[in-house]
């Protein structure tokens, strides 16, 4: 008999010892309670175990190209109104893990993604854009050029405008799977009266709030906005600019150590605070890596895009064989490290992190320790 075998049968014969007599079984039963022993084994078991799992860019490509010619935006049913091809886990069925989501979203030349807000939290990472591919945010016309980060937080009307001659794409990363799966909350939720939210900031505004030189009397007095509480500074719409990023991360390779686990790593900071994370519940990293990294595990989940580079992530010794665009998922508690080819790879790497750390329940490991 294997150890949880013998483990199975002790605790069977431990529940047989605690049979309850028909009238007690009748009273629970009714009332709608069950004894904890029959329940525990339940705990954690009602979603499947996220799986290691990698989509390659070509048959993302192929997926969204293929969506654009078939369904223009503006065909789409009422409601979130966007043309996004989403990674699914295989084990949970509706994105890529129960807390973070990712899709890969088009606009084509002229088409606008109608202007909405909601309760979920928000960013998009450009993957084919340009000066004239805008994200609108809180009155301000924040251009997307590649691998450009631009937050939409929390109750922000945020619309898509594409004016260039090109099809746009990028990634949308969102916590709607906590939100609406784990948490089992409403994603609050409402449509702007116009498909393009008026334009009533010049383009540097919100960057001129929170940027390095700020006002005095800061303007966000207002807190956390729409119908919501909250104990940290609201993140602000803000667009990261590659170029400063990858600056800063050759920067880091010219002068620092890097991580044993992450590489050469830069965390998006909330620009209203100066530190990570970007929002309350997701947490993102530019990660340059230059050599192969160590092996660890943690209790939060990572779902990595590759900027830049070839190479392999090593999951619970399945090989993620990675290139450029790429989009894979990193399971809690699987021991992964990172491999890159050649001389450089460039991964961002969210994580659901900042959400254990809120309950202080991170933890993280090597498999030596
Ligand atoms: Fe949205
Ligand atoms: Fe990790």
């Amino acid at each position: 008999m294997s150890q949880q075998e013998e483990q199975d049968s002790q605790e069977q014969d431990l529940e047989d010892q605690l049979e309850l007599s028909t009238n007690t079984r009748e009273i629970l039963e009714r009332h709608n309670l069950r004894p904890l022993w029959e329940v525990e084994d339940d705990f954690g078991n009602t979603i499947d175990d996220l799986e290691a799992d990698i989509w390659k860019w070509e048959d993302i490509e192929a997926a969204i190209d293929g969506v654009e010619d078939d369904v223009p935006i503006a065909d789409l049913p009422p409601g979130f109104q966007r043309r996004v091809a989403v990674p699914i886990n295989a084990s949970f069925g509706n994105a890529i893990s129960n807390t973070i989501y990712v899709g890969v979203q088009t606009v084509s030349p002229g088409e606008t993604a109608p202007s909405h807000r909601h309760g979920a939290n928000a960013l998009r990472f450009t993957i084919d854009g340009s000066e004239d591919m805008k994200t609108v945010v809180a009155g301000e016309e924040f251009p997307m050029e590649d691998n450009d980060l631009v937050t939409t937080p929390q109750w922000e009307w945020h619309d898509h405008v594409n004016d260039s001659d090109e099809t746009a794409a990028w990634l949308d990363v969102l916590d709607l799977p906590l939100v609406l799966d784990s948490l089992n909350a409403r994603n609050t939720f409402e449509n702007h009266e116009l498909e393009r939210q008026p334009v009533t900031k010049t383009q540097g505004y919100w960057a001129s709030q929170y940027g390095r030189g700020r006002p005095d009397e800061e303007a966000k007095s207002d807190g956390i906005p729409g119908p919501f509480e909250g104990i940290r500074e609201a993140t602000p719409p803000y667009r990261f600019k590659w170029s400063k990023m990858v600056e800063s991360l050759h920067q880091r390779a010219d002068n620092d150590e890097p991580d044993p686990y992450d590489g050469y790593s830069l965390s998006y900071v909330n620009p209203a605070t100066g530190s990570p994370p970007l929002f309350p519940t997701m947490s993102f990293r530019a990660q340059l890596l230059q050599e192969a990294t160590d092996a660890h595990f943690h209790n939060a989940t990572e779902v990595f895009f590759v900027v830049e580079g070839e190479g392999a992530t090593h999951v619970d010794g399945e090989a993620l064989e990675w290139s450029e665009r790429d989009i894979f998922v990193v399971p809690p508690d699987a021991t992964h490290h990172h491999e890159p080819d050649g001389d450089e790879s460039i991964l961002l790497g969210m994580t659901d992190r900042p959400v254990f750390e809120a309950m202080n329940f991170y933890a993280e490991a090597s498999p030596s320790s």
